[in-house]
């Protein structure tokens, strides 16, 4: 009955996990979780008072499809000021969609290049819903496997290898969600040099935590690096990660003209402009002070800091220092039962310790775990001190 395009997708391992805690909970279980793919921040107050603001003025008809005028100017300018490089042809606001979070930017970009039988790569681990994205635009998914020894960053060599004749687009995510990994400048422009080579080759740089880096100035918008890709690239950012927003569904994309057309049109046949409300709530936040974002940034590097020091108390836990984001990516190979993956090893953590972590079975890496450090440092302690000792004691249980 269901169409091929929707028939194998795959449900959230993020819902799956969540599901149990749930269920865990209900039969009274304090549960340890750290899944959360949000922030634990609550949104900035000019945010909030905006969106007052916006229902007590009746602000409740459609907007123009790809975003107010407001909005896409602060959007440009935001891009600008991250893309100097692009100086001499800056983008217009006419070049910003604003969308239902990140996700529908990743979406129509895909919906919009992507036809059947046209290659994807996906550097892995990955966000699990660029390939679920690429299915339903009846795409074909090519994976480049990175891993732990490589800081999962793909190198330039593994990309030229997989770019084919057939290669429509090359999405690139830093820094990254689950591996916290981010690509330094000359990593990006080496990156962009194999690129250079290929002039098929689209690129969709998810750049939706770009506020979030552990080392001031070692994060840069792909375009900023690779200016003479702007053609082909699309940016996409948003305000849930960086704006503690998640549930306002804010996101956006910076296109070229040859494609904004494409994304408007689509927009306009299926979810029209995005909640009239939130786009108040957008302006309101990309206008407030920069020291607001700060605060979260510390934050979340402190907790970072807490984590590591943790883990790295467990031999059987490879641990990459994350660059950004708000994740931590554990290999866990060594700790893993005969036959095991890593969806059985968060199962058993689950039901033995308490704690909730994602499985990267879903990420493309079936023996590491993700934790993420959006939540408070009591839980986040408790959770990686439970975690280290279950993994310690991996010899005696397999014994
Ligand atoms: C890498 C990455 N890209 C995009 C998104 C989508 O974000 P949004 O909630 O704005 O749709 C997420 C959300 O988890 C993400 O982790």
């Amino acid at each position: 009955m269901l169409s091929t395009r929707v028939k194998f997708l795959k449900e959230s391992a993020t819902l799956k996990i969540n599901a149990m805690v749930n269920r865990l909970k209900s039969e009274g279980k304090d549960i340890y979780n750290l899944t959360a793919g949000e922030p634990d921040f609550a949104p900035p107050e000019e945010a909030k008072q905006a969106v007052i603001n916006a229902v007590a003025k009746n602000l409740s008809k459609y907007t123009p499809t790809p975003g107010i005028a407001e909005l896409r100017e602060l959007i440009a300018k935001k891009t600008n000021v991250q893309q100097p490089a692009l100086a001499s042809h800056p983008w217009k606001p006419a070049d910003v969609v604003v969308t239902n979070g990140g996700k529908q930017a990743i979406f129509d970009a895909i919906l919009c290049l992507i036809d059947r039988g046209d290659e994807v790569i996906i550097p892995a681990p990955y966000w699990l819903s660029y390939p679920e994205m690429v299915k339903a635009a009846e795409g074909v998914t090519k994976v480049i496997q990175t891993d732990f020894s490589q800081h999962y960053k793909m190198t330039p060599k593994q990309l030229n290898a997989a770019i084919t004749s057939k290669t429509k687009m090359l999405i690139i995510n830093s820094p990254s969600n689950p591996t916290g990994a981010l690509y330094s400048r000359e990593e990006q422009k080496a990156i962009g040099e194999v690129l250079e080579a290929h002039p098929h080759v689209w690129i969709l740089s998810d750049e939706i935590y770009d506020r979030i880096e552990f080392k001031v100035g070692s994060w840069s918008s792909f375009l900023q690096v690779n200016p003479s890709l702007r053609e082909r690239t699309i940016t996409v950012n948003g305000l849930s990660k960086s704006g503690a927003m998640t549930g306002w569904r804010i996101g956006w994309s910076v296109t070229p003209d040859s494609l904004t057309p494409a994304l408007i049109a689509l927009q306009g046949h299926s979810t029209s402009g995005i909640c009239s409300l939130s786009q108040a709530a957008a302006v309101a936040a990309l206008k407030a002070p920069s020291e607001l974002f700060e605060t979260q940034r510390l934050q979340y590097l402190h907790r970072r800091n807490l984590a590591l020091e943790v883990l790295r108390k467990s031999a059987k836990i490879k641990v990459v220092e994350p660059e950004g984001a708000f994740y931590l990516f554990v290999d866990v190979q060594d700790a893993l039962e005969e036959n095991q993956n890593a969806d059985g090893f968060a199962e058993k953590l689950l039901q033995e310790i308490q704690v909730a972590v994602v499985s990267g079975v879903d990420f493309g890496a079936p023996t590491c775990l993700r934790i993420s450090f959006a939540t408070d440092e009591k839980t986040l302690l408790e959770a990686c001190s439970r975690l280290v000792e279950f993994c310690n004691r991996t010899t005696e249980r397999l014994r």
